[in-house]
């Protein structure tokens, strides 16, 4: 783990601009910076680098983030990988922090089994090329198969001696530890003799799996002698997920991005026969169906994935499976299927590489149009079939969010399947309800999948009870999640900000900021963050005020220096024109105002992102995402506004800041009143002719009670705070 101090160190001393120029060609715009996003294919820039704030955002796809989070992103890295990458960068020398038992306990496990796999991976390579059984062997089916000396390289293929204890052997010989070697399947355990090992892989060429920073977090060897199981694959493993890998994406993913699409094809000697071919954009499920996980690693990348498939009958169905969990990862998909009895490795062996991708060019359909197509040619003169066929369209077509792109395919299937295009598009509508619905519903597991998912740093509390199958569990779990995410994103946004002042019993007065006015609305009523991440980063929000205080007054300091050198300067020019006294009078008058007026959009400034400053790169990963998203996520107030009219844009922040916050505080509690109106009136539902009149007035009241209460909300806080005390 990298010491507070380092952290800091890094996260000052990288440049945003310099982070984000080595991969975007930047224009300056003011203070500014726009360019091309490189998160998504685009001809207008809506990238933009905020050089004040050390910030990038892009308007159109909403990526972006302080330096370490732009890195994380462009290069698939973890938190930990991004600062070393910049610390790199900028020649800074990584300290190790002392770790606790239980940190130094997981990061050592997860190290030592990396280890494992790396010094396996190597020890056959070498064994490939450097022995006489491995060459004769390994290499010769490898070149049989036509694979080359530079894709071999490239992945990294090895070979695993035939004797069974060749890996066991050199780690007691090299000292490595056997133990981690099995936990890895690397080596077995031998049942008839416990504490002797045998090599898992024996006899069989090695193909190393990569995640996206390159780490060998699995191997999958091939059998070359007609056993039984044709691969053997790692087991899963602290470090190996095996949902959450694709194989080849290290050697893709630059290439992914460049290409603006990614090919999806079955197996890893498909992945080498499309690389070698040409088309180096090409990851692999590895023969089973994608998973959420897997789209989402590719949508890093890009937003557009081309799924290629033998086109027999069982490639065209596997290609019509999770159609609509890519639309509705806002995918582009497009299929390609290949000749009978062809897979993208025997495809590319029997053709040129210009050969191949020219039939890729002419071959790729778009997957609505295909699935049209192959549900028609299916139906026959089955009328429920083909009910059935057109409802299944139909409801893959409900998932395209764009309304355009929506109509041009009713159009199109309305001709493939022969229906009238309104019949076609009043089904749509209909399902598209649910539809949105349904992905509003999965748009905040997303989001809290986001906070939780941490592929390189898995974190025990989060990740493991929000993955994505889970997710509707989590929004039942924490019923009040989106509104909870509101107010605490507008802490994150002004929690440092003046609020109020407070008056206290023995009558002395107090400002308190947004953070702290959220906090007493919510102890008022005794509510509190629920989601984890949520309420962690508001306390890190609360915790800040007194570094704020303490930091706020050097910054002073130094401002009232600057105001002295401004104003120095200013009467030194005034001085040196030739004006009379009252012009003189008149131009220091100007001077002042215009100096004070800087210095009060400086102070401002400081308090404003003093929040985003501390936790943006924040080690927590929870805090951090919270943080990113938050400000990702800010509504910027319109260039003309800014440019001309500084007092007023930061009037207008504040205006909506002292809006806003209690709104959302207020939409909260609603919400828990809501839900308790509801509760007492299914209660009373359920005692109708059941109990005495007695008992049903009684619950009566308390509905009547809680209803005002809900009418006396917006009110009683106005009262508190909006009308009397805002200064
Ligand atoms: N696979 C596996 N275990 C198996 C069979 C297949 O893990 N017993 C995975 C492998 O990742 C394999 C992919 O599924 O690459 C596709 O399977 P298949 O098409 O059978 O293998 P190929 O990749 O075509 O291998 P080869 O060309 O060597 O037969
Ligand atoms: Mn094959």
């Amino acid at each position: 783990m990298i010491d507070k101090a380092t952290i800091q160190k890094i996260t000052e001393t990288a440049d945003i601009v310099e982070v984000v120029s080595d991969y975007v060609h930047l224009i300056k715009r003011g203070r500014n910076y726009v360019g091309l996003c490189p998160f998504h294919n685009e001809k207008t820039p809506s990238f933009s680098v905020n050089t004040v704030r050390n910030f990038c955002y892009c308007f159109s796809c909403k990526k972006g983030g302080s330096p370490v989070n732009f890195i994380m992103e462009k290069e698939g890295l973890s938190y930990h990988d991004a600062l070393l990458h910049l610390a790199s960068k900028y020649n800074i020398k990584v300290e190790e922090k002392e770790l606790s038992d239980d940190e130094r306990r997981q990061l050592n496990e997860r190290e030592s089994l990396l280890l494992a796999n790396e010094w396996a991976a190597q020890k056959m390579e070498k064994d490939l090329r450097e022995t006489e059984e491995g060459r004769s062997v390994g290499l010769q089916y490898l070149y049989q198969r036509g694979v080359t000396d530079e894709a071999i390289k490239k992945f990294r293929l090895g070979y695993n001696l035939d004797s069974g204890h060749s890996l066991s052997e050199a780690a007691k010989l090299e000292g490595m530890d056997v133990k981690s070697l099995s936990a890895v399947g690397v080596l077995g355990e031998s049942q008839k003799i416990p504490g002797s090992y045998y090599d898992r892989f024996r006899g069989r060429v090695i193909f190393p799996v990569l995640n996206p920073s390159g780490k060998v977090v699995a191997l999958g060897g091939r059998d070359l002698k007609g056993g039984m199981a044709k691969y053997i694959n790692s087991p899963e493993s602290p470090i190996y997920k095996k949902s959450n890998e694709l194989y080849g994406i290290y050697q893709a993913k630059s290439e992914i991005a460049k290409q603006d699409n990614c090919f999806l094809v079955e197996g890893y000697m498909d992945v080498i026969g499309m690389w070698q071919s040409g088309m180096e954009n090409v990851v692999a499920s590895s023969g089973t169906a994608l998973t959420d996980g897997q789209i989402a690693l590719i949508h890093r990348f890009t937003n557009n994935i081309t799924l290629i498939y033998d086109g027999d009958a069982a490639g065209i169905k596997a290609s019509l499976r999770g159609i609509d969990m890519l639309l509705a990862h806002k995918m582009n998909v497009k299929v390609l299927l290949l000749p009978d009895g062809h897979d993208p490795d025997s495809f590319a062996r029997e053709h040129t590489p210009e050969q191949f991708r020219e039939y890729v060019k002419k071959h790729a359909t778009d997957i609505i149009r295909f699935k049209a197509q192959v549900l028609l040619k299916d139906v026959g003169n089955d009328p429920q079939k083909r009910v059935m066929a057109i409802e299944s369209v139909v409801n893959s077509l409900a998932h395209i969010p764009d309304k355009v792109k929506r109509n041009v395919y009713i159009q199109e299937c309305s001709r493939i399947l022969g229906v009238r295009e309104e019949v076609i598009e009043g089904a749509v509508e209909k399902s598209r309800g649910d539809v949105v619905e349904r992905q509003r519903r999965q748009r905040e597991v997303n989001q809290v999948d986001l906070m939780g998912q941490n592929e390189n740093n898995p974190q025990p509390d989060l990740s493991k009870q929000l993955s994505t199958s889970r997710g509707r569990e989590i929004v039942e779990m924490y019923p009040y999640y989106p509104f909870e995410r509101t107010v605490v994103f507008h802490c994150v946004r002004y929690g440092i900000l003046d609020f109020c002042e407070v008056e206290f019993d023995d009558g002395s007065h107090d400002m308190i900021n947004v953070a702290e006015f959220v906090a007493e609305e919510l102890q008022v009523d005794s509510i509190w963050f629920t989601f984890p991440a949520f309420a962690k980063t508001f306390n890190r929000i609360l915790d800040l005020k007194e570094d704020f205080i303490t930091e706020n007054v050097a910054f002073l300091e130094n401002l009232e220096e600057r105001k002295k050198e401004m104003l120095k300067n200013g009467y030194d020019e005034i001085a040196s024109k030739d004006l009379n006294i009252e012009e003189i009078r008149r131009a220091e008058r100007l001077l002042e105002e215009k100096v004070n007026e800087e210095l009060a959009k400086l102070r401002f400034e400081f308090a404003r992102y003093f929040i985003e400053q501390k936790l943006s790169s924040h080690h927590d990963d929870d805090v951090r995402r919270t943080v990113n998203e938050a400000i990702n996520e800010e509504q910027p107030l319109s260039n003309i506004y800014i440019r001309n009219n500084p007092v007023s844009e930061r009037k207008m922040e504040l205006d909506r800041m002292k809006v806003l916050v209690p709104r959302g505080v207020l939409e909260w509690k609603n919400e828990m009143l809501n839900q308790m109106i509801r509760a007492k009136m299914k209660q009373l539902d359920s005692m109708l002719g059941r109990s005495t009149q007695e008992e049903e007035q009684k619950i009566l009241m308390e509905t009547q009670a809680l209803m005002e209460k809900r009418g006396q909300l917006g009110k009683v806080m106005g009262d508190r705070t909006i009308g009397k005390k805002i200064k």
